[in-house]
């Protein structure tokens, strides 16, 4: 897809603030730190308009970007980082479950790990809970670039036999350091954007 229009519409954390425009949206779900804010970027080629860190935990909002204004790519705040409180966990949970729970221009998951580990617990667990809600997934194994060649194919079968995902879905891998996976990543988008 040739992006030629991308622009943050709201930081949003709870449905009322959602847009009303009724686009299809694509959104992330992945680790805290895993690349998911990169991914749209490297989507839409452009440097930083989703913001990103070194550090676990900069997104922190559900970020609607409006593309080609036809779609939004919705990046969220990450799971599974230790120095998160109690409190601040529970929020996350419910603003993802109110998102996920009501929203009806939701398309499909992208669904984020980190090829060069093993998908943890908290991976399962998210893929459970986009499965629970019917969404179409798409995984994207991320930092691809980090392994060496004759290692990757050995990495993307391990991390599709621990999410154990369904023959059906989806799994590529990517990097958005290189670009890996980028014309593939949009290919399996499009389907969910049509019309
Ligand atoms: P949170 O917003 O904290 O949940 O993180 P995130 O999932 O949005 O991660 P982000 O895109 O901010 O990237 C985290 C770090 O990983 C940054 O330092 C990125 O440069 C790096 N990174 C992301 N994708 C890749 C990749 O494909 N390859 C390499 N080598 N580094 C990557
Ligand atoms: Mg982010």
């Amino acid at each position: 897809m040739k992006v030629n229009h991308a622009e943050i519409v709201i930081s949003a954390v709870s449905k009322k603030q959602y847009p009303e425009d009724h686009l299809p949206e694509i959104a992330l779900a992945g680790r805290s730190n895993v690349g998911k804010s990169s991914f749209i970027n490297r989507l839409i080629n452009r440097k930083n308009l989703a913001r990103t860190s070194s550090k676990p935990g900069k997104t922190q909002t559900l970020n609607f970007y409006r593309i080609n204004e036809s779609f939004y790519f919705v990046d969220v705040p990450g799971y599974g980082y230790a120095k998160v409180s109690k409190k601040e966990r529970e929020k996350w949970g419910r603003m993802m479950e109110e998102y996920f729970q009501t929203r009806d221009t939701l398309k499909a998951v992208v669904l984020v790990t980190d090829l060069r580990h093993d998908p943890t617990q908290d991976d399962i667990q998210m893929y459970d809970f986009i499965k629970y809600y019917d969404l179409p997934v798409i995984i994207i194994g991320t930092k691809l670039d980090k392994i060496t060649k004759n290692k990757r194919k050995k990495h993307i079968n391990r991390s599709k036999q621990v999410l154990d995902i369904d023959e059906t879905d989806i799994f590529i891998p990517f990097s958005a350091e290189i670009g890996e996976g980028k014309d593939e990543a949009w290919s399996a988008l499009s389907q969910y954007l049509r019309g």
